[in-house]
């Protein structure tokens, strides 16, 4: 499987333990020594430090990981990556994209940090110009609730004076309280709907 934009290689390790093969290709030479760090007791994982935009692949993979990477990349490169890459999927192959996402159109960031979030509509479209069709879409709930976490802490921080904040005790309410809402939210159907299939 290949792994674009790994990061520190949270997933290539993951993705070593439970694949055959994992190429796993990283940009920043800090991520990706921090990768290869991680990685280096996983003889089947082959780590890259390069642009995913000069990758040539040459063996099919049966999963391609995107793991918040397409909001560095503008639309057209996401088209030409994602065509590129997808053509070397196996057949019943997937592409799972793990991405920030808004909820409708696309907002851009200039600046120090630039990204670009898209709505899950605007990235089925854009998946749907490279010939893949949605499977499935998914919320990160865990992720949501971190969220929802971080916005409570700073609006309590702000409205609550310093000494009355017990952060240490609020906090951890806080997160009993989202887990414990947490496992209620995945009991309902996901209203989006994973993976795109070739
Ligand atoms: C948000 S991080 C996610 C890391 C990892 N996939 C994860 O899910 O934990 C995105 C990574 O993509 C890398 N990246 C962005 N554009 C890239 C490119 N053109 N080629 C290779 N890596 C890139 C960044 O350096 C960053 O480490």
């Amino acid at each position: 499987m290949l792994d674009l934009g790994s990061g520190v290689g949270f997933w290539a390790e993951y993705l070593a333990q439970r694949f055959g093969k994992v190429i796993a290709i990283e940009a920043s030479r800090p991520l990706y020594e921090a990768m290869a760090a991680r990685c280096s007791q996983y003889a089947n994982a082959t780590l890259l430090n390069d642009d995913v935009m000069a990758f040539e692949p040459s063996d099919r993979y049966s999963m391609i990981f995107l793991g918040g990477m397409l909001m560095y990349l503008n639309e057209s490169d996401v088209i030409e990556l994602l065509e590129r890459v997808t053509h070397f999927l196996e057949p019943g192959g997937i592409v799972l994209c793990r991405e920030s996402t808004v909820r409708s159109g696309t907002l851009t960031r200039q600046g120090d940090y630039q990204v670009v979030y898209r709505s899950v509509q605007t990235y089925s479209s854009l998946f749907s110009k490279c010939g893949l069709s949605v499977d499935h879409v998914e919320l990160n709930t865990p992720y949501f609730l971190m969220q929802m976490g971080c916005e409570f802490i700073k609006k309590w921080k702000a409205i609550v004076p310093g000494p009355l904040q017990i952060i240490p005790l609020v906090g951890r309410l806080t997160y009993a309280l989202l887990r414990a809402g947490g496992a209620g939210l995945r009991a309902y159907p996901t209203p989006w709907g994973s993976a795109f299939r070739s």
